[in-house]
Order: C-alpha cells, then sequence, then structure tokens
C-alpha cells in the first residue's frame, strides 16, 4: 500500500487548494466529454500525430527520410513544435494545422521558458536563494504573460530536479538540494505559469522535469548514468515532482539519464506505477530532446522502432524531435506490437493539455499584443527586486573597524574590475528564453549612473578564460587611486547549464591571479561572484573581506547590486545548495545520513568518517547567508513533548527572533526536523517548514510552525510512507548547521 508522501500531502492539500480555488486546469471533469468526442473521430494516423514534436526551423529535409515540416503540419502529421519564432510564423503554422487537418486540431506550442521571457529573472538556482515562494511566482506570471504574447503557450519549465552535486551544470536551473524547499517552489512555478485558468490566453501549460533523477549523475558528469534506491527517491526526488503535479501542472517532462538500469524515458515503475497508478496524474509527459531514441545507445533498443515501442509501452506519451513515433507507432500498432487501447491514452492526456488550453476554441495569438507585453515597467522593477532577493552575502569582514558593506556614498574612489563588470549576455545564465543583451543594465553601467567617471574607474583586467599581463597591469593602475576595489568574476552562461558540467570548480582563467593581486594593494576588496553553481574558492574566503554570490542575475543586474552594494537593499538569500569547501567532497548536502562512525562521535576520533586532507563540512551551509544586521534565536519550544502516531494535528513549534542590529532586515527562519529510532535511518537535519520574517532595528517576533503528524513520516522498512515511534529532534534556526533543538517522543 503506497500513499501519497505526507510531506507531500501537507504540500498537496496547499497546492490542491490553490489549484482548487484558483487554478482551472487538466483536471477539470467538463473536458472528459470533449476529449472522448475528439478521440472518437480520429483515425490511428491522426492520433499518432498528435504524439509527434517537432522543433521549429529544425531540417527535416529528405535525408530524414521526412517532407518538409510545413507541409507535414498540413497533412495533419504533427501536434507540437517547440522553439522561439516570430508570432506570425506560429500563427501561419497553426493555420497550416487548422486548415490542413481534417479535425482542425491545434498544434501546442512550447519554449523553454525558465526563468523569464524576454524580461530575464536571475537563473532559477538565484531566484531559489530568495526562499520566497511568492516572488518566485510573480516572476512566472510575468513569464507567462511575455511569452503567451509571442504565441507560446507550454514552457520546459519548472526544473525541479534536486541537485546536490555542483559539478553538474544544470545545477544552476535547478532550486537546490532540498526535497521540501524544492517542492514549495515548483508548486510556485506552476500556480505562476498556468495562472488561475489555464485556458486564460495569458497562461502557459507548465511541464515539470526532467522525471526523474538526472540530477544524480554519477560525477556530476551530465547526462551519466544515476542509481537511487527506492527510498531515495520516494525522500529526495520525487516530492517535487509531486507537487507539481498537486498543484495541476499540465506536463511531465521525461528525463535523459539512465535510473537503476532503466532509462527514465523508458521506465515503467516511475512514468506509470508511480505517476499513473500512484498519484493519478492526467497530463502528457513529453519525452527529453531525442530522448526516445538515444534508448539506442542507452543500449535497451536495438533500432528505432524497438526504441518507440520500449518508450511508448513504458508511458512516455509524446517523442520531442527524434521522429521516431512519426515513423513507427502506427506501424507498431498495426503489428499489434501497441495497443489502440494504450494509443488513446496517450492521445487523450494531449487532446486534454489542448483543451484545458482552450486551443480549439482559440488557437491563434493576437499579434498586436506581442511588442507591448514586454519588458513592461513592473516586469522591470520585479526583475530588479528578483535579483536584490537571490544574493546572498556570503562574507563581510570588518575593515577600518566596521563591516566593509554597505559602501558609504562617501566613498570617493572605486575600482570596478574584472570580466563580468560590463558583460551582457552572462548576466542572462543559461536558458535565456528571448532574453537580449540589450536589455540589460550592467554593473558597471550602474557604478558609472552612480559615482559618474571622475570617481569609478574600471578595467577587464583579464578575460573569462584568459588574460594577458598588460591587462593586468592596466586594471593594477586602475586600483591607485581607489577606496575600494569591486571586483566582478566567476562563470560565463555557457559554464554551467545543459552539458556543461566542471571537474574543478575554481575561478577559470587567470581571474584567482587577478583577485590575489587586487588583494595585494591592501585596497578593501569585495567580490561579486557570478556563477551557475557554488565555487570551491577557499583562498577568496579567507583573505577577501566581502564575497556575495550573485549567480546570473538577470537583466537588471547593475541596479539590484548598486542597492545591495550601498545598502538601499539588505541581502536576505540564503543557499539552497551546501557551498563546498573543495570537489572532493562531492556530492554534498546538509540533510545526510549520520554514518555508523560520524564525526562528532565521543569516543571515536580517528575511525570515523571523514577525509585525511579536507574538512567534513562545507564552506557554507545550506540556508545560510548573511544580512547587514544580526538576528538572535531565542529557544526552540513545543506545544508537547509527546506525540502520539496516530495524532494527526501534530504539534506547534515556535521560537523567538529578534533582529539584534541597527537596520532593518529580513530572515528566512528555518524549521528542521530529525527522527531517530525509525525503521529507516533518516537525515541529520531535515527541512520541514520556513518563513520569511521582516524585523526592524530590536524589534522581536515569535516565529510559529504547525507541524502536522504526516510531515513527521517516513518511507519504511516496509516501503510505505508511516509515522513511526522514534526520538524527534525540532530546530527553529537560521540555518542547517545552527541552533539548539528541542526533544519531542513519538510514541505507539
Ligand atoms: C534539452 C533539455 C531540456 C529542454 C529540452 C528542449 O535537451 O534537457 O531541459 O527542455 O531539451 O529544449
Amino acid at each position: 500500500m503506497v500513499t501519497c508522501h505526507p510531506l507531500l500531502s501537507a504540500i498537496c492539500l496547499l497546492a490542491s487548494f490553490a489549484a482548487s480555488s484558483a487554478t482551472i486546469g487538466i483536471d477539470d471533469p467538463s473536458l472528459d466529454a470533449k476529449v472522448e468526442a475528439l478521440l472518437r473521430q480520429m483515425t490511428p494516423e491522426e492520433k499518432v500525430a498528435q504524439l509527434v514534436q517537432y522543433p521549429i526551423g529544425q531540417p527535416t529535409g529528405p535525408e530524414t527520410g521526412l517532407v518538409d515540416l510545413d507541409s507535414m503540419i498540413a497533412r495533419g502529421q504533427v501536434g507540437a513544435l517547440l522553439g522561439t519564432a516570430p508570432v506570425r510564423r506560429i500563427n501561419t503554422y497553426q493555420r497550416l494545422a487548422m486548415q490542413g487537418s481534417r479535425l482542425h486540431i491545434p498544434l501546442l506550442f512550447g519554449l523553454d521558458v525558465i526563468h523569464g521571457y524576454r524580461t530575464v529573472f536571475p537563473i532559477p538556482l538565484g531566484l531559489a536563494s530568495s526562499w520566497d515562494t511568492a516572488l518566485i511566482e510573480r516572476t512566472a506570471r510575468v513569464a507567462a504573460r511575455e511569452a503567451s504574447a509571442a504565441g507560446i503557450r507550454w514552457t520546459f519549465s519548472p526544473m525541479v530536479d534536486i541537485a546536490r552535486d555542483a559539478r553538474w551544470g544544470r545545477i544552476a536551473e535547478s532550486a537546490g538540494e532540498d526535497p521540501y524547499l524544492g517542492s514549495q517552489i515548483a508548486a510556485a512555478y506552476v500556480r505562476g505559469y498556468q495562472g488561475a485558468r489555464l485556458d486564460a490566453p495569458d497562461s502557459l501549460a507548465a511541464c515539470a522535469k526532467h522525471f526523474v533523477g538526472y540530477g544524480a549523475a554519477e560525477g556530476g558528469r551530465d547526462y551519466n548514468t544515476t542509481e537511487i534506491s527506492e527510498h531515495t527517491l520516494r525522500e529526495i526526488y520525487l516530492p517535487p515532482f509531486h507537487a507539481a503535479v498537486s498543484t495541476g501542472a499540465a506536463s511531465l517532462m521525461s528525463a535523459f539519464n539512465a535510473l537503476n538500469g532503466v532509462p527514465a524515458s523508458a521506465n515503467r515503475f516511475t512514468l506509470t506505477q508511480v505517476l499513473r497508478e500512484e498519484w493519478g496524474f492526467r497530463g502528457l509527459v513529453d519525452s527529453d530532446w531525442l530522448a526516445v531514441a538515444q534508448l539506442i545507445p542507452h543500449g535497451i533498443a536495438i533500432n528505432g522502432a524497438d526504441a518507440a515501442e520500449k518508450a511508448f509501452e513504458s508511458g512516455v506519451d509524446m517523442d520531442m524531435t527524434s521522429g521516431l513515433y512519426h515513423r513507427h507507432l502506427l506501424d507498431l500498432i498495426e503489428a499489434g506490437r501497441i495497443s489502440p487501447a494504450r494509443l488513446d491514452e496517450s492521445v487523450r492526456r494531449v487532446l486534454r493539455v489542448k483543451l484545458a488550453l482552450g486551443l480549439l476554441e482559440h488557437p491563434y495569438t493576437d499579434e498586436s499584443q506581442e511588442s507591448g507585453a514586454m519588458l513592461q515597467p513592473a516586469a522591470v522593477v520585479l526583475a530588479r527586486e528578483a535579483a536584490e532577493r537571490s544574493f546572498v552575502l556570503l562574507k563581510n569582514a570588518d575593515v577600518g573597524g566596521k563591516p566593509i558593506l554597505p559602501l558609504s556614498d562617501s566613498v570617493r574612489h572605486v575600482a570596478l574590475i574584472g570580466p563580468l563588470a560590463d558583460d551582457v549576455t552572462d548576466m542572462l545564465g543559461s536558458w535565456p528564453g528571448a532574453g537580449r543583451g540589450e536589455d540589460v543594465v550592467t554593473l558597471r553601467q550602474s557604478f558609472e549612473e552612480r559615482l559618474g567617471n571622475r570617481r569609478l574607474r574600471y578595467a577587464l583586467g583579464t578575460g573569462l578564460t584568459e588574460g594577458s599581463d598588460a591587462a593586468m597591469r592596466r586594471a593594477m593602475r586602475d586600483t591607485l587611486r581607489a577606496d575600494v576595489i569591486v571586483m566582478a568574476l566567476g562563470e560565463s552562461h555557457a559554464m554551467s547549464g545543459e552539458a556543461a558540467s566542471r571537474a574543478n570548480l575554481t575561478l577559470p582563467g587567470r581571474q584567482q591571479e587577478l583577485l590575489e593581486k587586487m588583494v595585494a594593494t591592501g585596497k578593501p576588496v569585495v567580490l561579486i561572484l557570478f556563477s551557475g553553481r557554488p565555487l570551491t574558492l577557499p583562498w577568496a574566503f579567507e583573505k577577501v573581506p566581502a564575497v556575495i554570490a550573485a549567480w546570473a542575475p538577470g537583466i537588471q543586474v547593475g541596479p539590484a547590486l548598486m542597492r545591495t552594494l550601498f545598502g538601499e537593499s539588505n541581502p536576505s538569500g540564503r543557499l539552497t545548495v551546501s557551498w563546498p569547501r573543495s570537489v572532493g567532497q562531492l556530492p554534498l548536502y546538509y540533510n545526510a545520513l549520520n554514518t555508523g562512525r560520524p564525526r562528532n562521535n565521543p569516543t571515536e576520533k580517528q575511525y570515523v568518517t571523514g577525509y585525511l586532507d579536507e574538512e567534513l563540512t562545507p564552506q557554507f551551509p545550506f540556508g545560510f547567508g548573511l544580512s547587514y544586521t544580526t538576528f538572535d534565536y531565542g529557544p526552540t519550544q513545543l506545544s508537547r513533548q509527546r506525540l502520539h502516531v496516530s495524532t494527526a494535528e501534530g504539534l506547534t513549534a515556535t521560537a523567538r527572533v529578534t533582529n539584534t542590529g541597527s537596520r532593518a532586515g529580513s530572515e528566512v527562519v528555518q524549521l528542521y526536523v530529525r527522527l531517530q529510532g525509525t525503521s529507516t535511518a533518516q537525515p541529520v537535519r531535515a527541512l520541514k517548514g520556513f518563513q520569511n520574517i521582516v524585523l526592524a532595528p530590536g524589534e522581536s517576533r515569535t516565529a510559529t510552525f504547525q507541524l502536522p503528524s504526516e510531515t513527521l513520516a517516513v518511507w519504511d522498512i516496509h516501503n510505505r510512507y508511516a509515522v513511526e515511534p522514534a526520538r524527534a529532534t525540532v530546530w527553529i534556526a537560521p540555518d542547517s548547521a545552527r541552533g539548539k533543538g528541542a526533544e519531542l517522543e513519538i510514541v505507539p
């Protein structure tokens, strides 16, 4: 007997409430009759066409055995397209489909709208660092309005893969390492994209990806094998997908990776047993790009027909770009290898999404709306706010008796040095949608606007991957009059994202050399670190007085950093990934099991887990981030010290939080739980709640968390979720490494 993860059912309850009270989508019962009425009229050829997805603009010439895209669309052989095109072109394709196909079934247009369409927000790892689901939902709503005005009605987002290894480039697209936070964020994106009604013209069908386990790639190497026990699948990797499904996500995307020996795009256990039979998901599953064809190199298919059969039978409804469903499904049905009933299942799902979007009634996009929808002033302000909230202040040491940040406006001369101070492309990060460099306000532009050319000297110093001695010398000269040196260093947009794993996480090129030269001047240095992942920079974290993780902040990077550096905005970002000291520590995550030889072993010092040549702890822990003020936490208090396993309402946890500094600040108050004595080993801490609270200087507030019993459930020895007798420790803390826990006995 398997039920929905109770932690998830709490989220599902919230999400389904949100969904039921707001989102009319694929579960709308009024769709059933329409779907059946259409399905009854369709021929097998027309049914297969609904499962075929091609890229816009991709050659489909004679060498592929397929005629050109336009004529295939006109003959009703295509169900969906993906990629960017002017809205006029999209309407042309749609007209071809509507007029050319017998039943006038519209095409579904999809695109990777990952962190904004034309208004580009911080990359998802940055947005997640805000720990603000309402903010994230707002950014997704803007993305939906802009993308739908451009003819797109389906986004291949949110990416909800749990990421525990910073070598993996796609950590940039993730919400980080925690399933609870990842679930909350997944639900927020779905609500933002799909809006109050999926059939509203400014709604996008969401597509939670990559189902499932993609982030567990061995060695952090993209597309690599994953071995994930069912226990870890259930506790770590599946929850964010369940949250997306429970929030009404219209689709999922099946992943590239082999999962326990079976490729995720041919994995019946996940695609059918979990997703359909357990969760009751009624939306469509689209394969990832060519993932159906990749079953051949994976070694489980010997040819295209075999690949098509295995992907389809496992539960992949639509074939993204391989053309194998187009070429083989009909033959497989005629040969009796695939049943007509199984074909109808997938076609229903596709029709359900198209009907839920209102595409049959409104297949075309009003072309007059496109330009006015882009970069609206409120969207640009939101982009700046989101960037400010994404920044994580990692270090802010005293210089001259006080923290170096925020800078005072009395600072006379600033030297701005580094390859990312005036770059537009890298600020957009990976998957920039329809973002344009011309829309980016760079750090240099904003500094010049604030200080003027007389007080600001800018120098490249070195390129991202290479640089000359002469350029370094010029930069050194530009620091001579500086009161403070601000450095903009890190990774290019191409050094993270897909197919961008790195085996070393240092600063590329000669950037470290440049940084050391700047620190050697003896002048105060502030390092702004732009990257798609944590970087292993122990020297910098020791020697540089202030470091801000800025990720890839999007189009408003300059204004957001100005407000942060000069204190109009008090940084409130918190890490959603454990920050490694060295690559050797990876994969690294806070919610780890204790092992039988833990480091904090009172009796054993040598034969314990750890490294001879590296710390066991991260450089900075999950949940960490500094502020320009300070916060103090009172003891965690529980409404009860004993809890019966069947007591549904659980308990209440509270702690007094005080702003002990001289500035107002926003604090992410975090709730963690540890369970001991359970039938399966549980993490040393697991996030079960968080709250953003804003406190004025000196202000105190009691943070209160309701902890329903079901959020204390574990995936037990019998392969089900259950609340078990246990000794629980509960922390209300500023991050995953601090705080004094309160004890609770869960009794049978
Ligand atoms: C890519 C990515 C996937 C993306 C898809 C369509 O290979 O893996 O995240 O949505 O293709 O661009």
